[in-house]
């Protein structure tokens, strides 16, 4: 029989807490995306794809600099703390490259790996955010909506490359 898990000391709370532990979640994570991508580029053969992942690297250092602002808002440190969930998934990204052979097929497991970060991402955007409006940081969730478009829209842009070009290419 599984039992309830007894909670750590500084477990949270309340709602607040809860975003903030999620925050500090994303911080850290965002970071061990952006050395996630550079592994995924210089893997990459088609020069769409290294684009794709190059606009979005900014777009994640942009991202950095926009969690900083969220903790400003909130007078609260900004500071990282290991997401498991995100060091699992980049992990399994790496398995992938040494998985695949260089080219085509390798290109589609990165969008691949790729795609599960970005998922993992709104998803976890998706609590923040509703959890800023529950509390009442509007400051906050609108910072967060503009880091939850560029993750959108960054999946659809590799769901695109993915089925217009490069998943056929791997198939021939
Ligand atoms: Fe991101
Ligand atoms: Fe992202």
């Amino acid at each position: 029989m599984e039992k309830k898990t007894t909670p750590k000391k500084n477990a949270a709370k309340n709602l607040a807490e809860l975003f903030e532990d999620s925050l500090q979640d994303m911080f850290w994570a965002e970071q061990a995306i952006l050395k996630g991508l550079d592994k995924m580029k210089v893997n990459a053969t088609s020069s769409k794809l290294q684009k794709a992942i190059e606009k979005h690297h900014g777009e994640t250092q942009q991202q950095l600099e926009l969690l900083e602002r969220v903790f400003e808002s909130l007078e609260l440190p900004a500071k990282g703390k290991k997401c498991e969930a995100m060091a699992g998934i980049l992990e399994e990204g790496n398995t992938i490259l040494k998985e695949t052979e260089e080219g085509a097929v390798r290109d589609s497991g990165i969008i691949a790996a790729c795609q599960k970060v970005e998922h993992y991402e709104i998803a976890t955007y998706g609590t923040l955010i509703a959890y800023a409006k529950t509390l009442k940081y509007d400051e906050a969730s609108k910072i967060l909506m503009e880091i939850l478009e560029q993750e959108k829209k960054t999946d659809e842009d590799l769901s695109k490359l993915a089925t217009s070009e490069i998943n056929g290419k791997a198939d021939a």
